[in-house]
């Protein structure tokens, strides 16, 4: 494809027209370094859709007359850049295109309260609103379906996936994680103000909530004050240092798991922005939904490909059914299973096929699980209280340091309540009798009837949603997925795609 450069919104909105390709869209304000250079060679190796980079200094997100004049302008090694790191179009407009003077039809937006008056918002009046109304203006005119954005400005990729979501934009966001330059600080195109000594201090601040973060993996607490002490002490002057939710940028919860802290502060004419996020335990992903829904599958494939732990917690209630069977224990007489199951312990290891074994008091019993003699016990070994309480523990045991996935019916709303992704998998009753028929027929040719099939599904959803032990329920914050219609590669990537958009890639390296 001929590489192009557009200058005029008539011409863009043409170009538009007659392209028959999607559109990965990467906005920038020009003087580009190796962040820009990173989202566009993401776009480029993500997919086969055009990449346009738009290098546009937006007036209306400066504050400060003086900071617009003095922007790092760099057009033409911009463009140099850009086509070199795989863009296919160059979007360069002047103020007056974004702009019209006189134009009614533009829309000046205004950003989210909650998630502008705080950080960056605070002090920078009307910079969130000026970056809505561009990228607002911008996504009109391109209508991509992917926009490229940097980790590195937090605030503002909430803010605008918050816009995408209010205004019900058909595109879809993706980031990337801050890029730091070997001396630790984030790379910016401010960064080319500073001097000497600004730089160091700069350093010193990154290198702080750097340090704040390996503290924190270990101690799983930080201190704001002492960290402000050992800034003021080097003469750093702090514009504001948070320790905030990092999805509601509100004051972190003690249930947060991931939890931002961020800073920003000035040196000499320079206002500079950092920022990490401190993690208790690696990210956990909960799918619950019910039989038939094809959940097993999708998060086998999900474990895989995300490299995260599949928990498969029916293979724990197999295990434990299988070792009751073994040692000959009568569960119903027994009365006191406690007692049994304190010398108990169920692990999993990888084995060499990118699998998990699972072990039961050292025995690996992973095929010896799926015999038809534990097909048969199961279900009513899970149904007993103790087991379920004993099992539920072990799960969070193994959840303790997360970077799983799990898998069952009550897993975000029993096992896991503060996993990041909470997933409830579904499909009509009409498209699981549909697997379930063509399943039972590749397995045993028979011809099953398709109504008695339903039936049957009807009255398994009755029962797991109103058994007294671990219901199906689906927890007031997971996602409805409904797999009518998908194919299991298209439900595992969407699954995925909602990790990514809500998992910082920060804490994902
Ligand atoms: O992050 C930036 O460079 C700008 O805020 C953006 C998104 C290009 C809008 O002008």
């Amino acid at each position: 494809m001929k590489k192009v450069i557009i200058r005029k919104t008539e011409e863009i909105e043409n170009w538009r027209r007659n392209i028959n390709r999607e559109i990965n869209f990467i906005p920038t304000m020009g003087n580009l370094h190796n962040g820009h250079i990173k989202l566009i060679s993401t776009a480029k190796n993500d997919n086969s859709n055009i990449n346009l980079v738009s290098i546009f200094v937006n007036p209306l997100q400066f504050d400060n007359k003086l900071d617009l004049e003095n922007y790092p302008k760099t057009i033409d090694n911009d463009v140099k850049i850009s086509f070199a790191n795989g863009a296919d179009a160059i979007f360069i407009p002047s103020t007056e295109d974004i702009y019209p003077p006189n134009n009614k039809n533009i829309k000046f937006l205004k950003a989210s309260i909650e998630l502008s008056s705080t950080l960056c918002g605070l002090n920078r009046i009307g910079h969130f609103d000026g970056v809505c109304t561009v990228v607002y203006r911008l996504l009109n005119l391109i209508k991509p379906k992917n926009l490229y954005l940097g980790e590195k400005d937090w605030q503002q990729l909430l803010i605008l996936k918050n816009l995408i979501l209010t205004k019900k934009l058909n595109v879809a966001v993706k980031s990337i994680p801050t890029e730091r330059d070997f001396d630790g600080i984030p790379l910016s195109s401010r960064n080319i103000h500073l001097s000497r000594k600004e730089r160091k201090l700069i350093r010193f601040f990154s290198n702080e909530l750097l340090e704040a973060k390996t503290i924190f993996q270990q101690e799983k607490k930080i201190s704001l004050k002492a960290i402000i002490k050992k800034l003021s002490a080097e003469k750093i002057s702090i514009e504001y240092l948070e320790h905030l939710n990092p999805y509601t940028l509100q004051k972190v919860r003690v249930e947060d798991n991931i939890s931002l802290l961020a800073g920003a502060i000035r040196c000499g004419e320079t206002r500079l922005i950092d920022h990490v996020f401190l993690m208790k335990r690696r990210p956990i992903i909960a799918i619950d939904g019910p039989a038939g829904s094809g959940k097993s599958t999708v998060t086998k494939l999900i474990a895989k490909k995300l490299k995260l732990l599949y928990l498969d917690t029916g293979a724990m209630y197999r295990a434990l059914s299988w070792l009751l069977i073994k040692e000959n224990i009568d569960y119903k007489k027994c009365g006191n299973l406690q007692n049994i199951f304190k010398n108990i312990s169920i692990v999993f290891k990888s084995n060499n096929n990118s699998h998990h074994d699972v072990f039961i008091n050292n025995y690996c019993v992973t095929e010896e699980i799926r015999s038809q003699e534990i097909n048969s016990i199961v279900s009513k070994i899970s149904s007993i209280k103790e087991v379920r309480k004993f099992l539920v523990e072990e799960q969070r045991k193994i959840g303790e340091s997360g970077g799983l996935v799990a898998e069952g019916r009550d897993i975000g709303t029993t096992v896991f309540p503060y996993a990041e992704l909470k997933i409830f998998l579904t499909a009509s009753i009409d498209e699981r009798a549909k697997r379930r028929k063509s399943d039972k027929q590749s397995k045993d040719s028979q011809e099953i009837d398709l109504d008695t099939l339903k039936e049957h599904i009807k009255k398994r959803d009755f029962d797991d949603s109103n058994r007294e032990i671990s219901p199906l329920i689906k927890a007031n914050d997971a996602i409805e997925v409904i797999t009518d219609g998908y194919s299991i590669n298209e439900v595992v990537d969407k699954i995925i795609d909602l990790y990514n958009n809500k998992i910082p890639k920060e804490t994902q390296i």
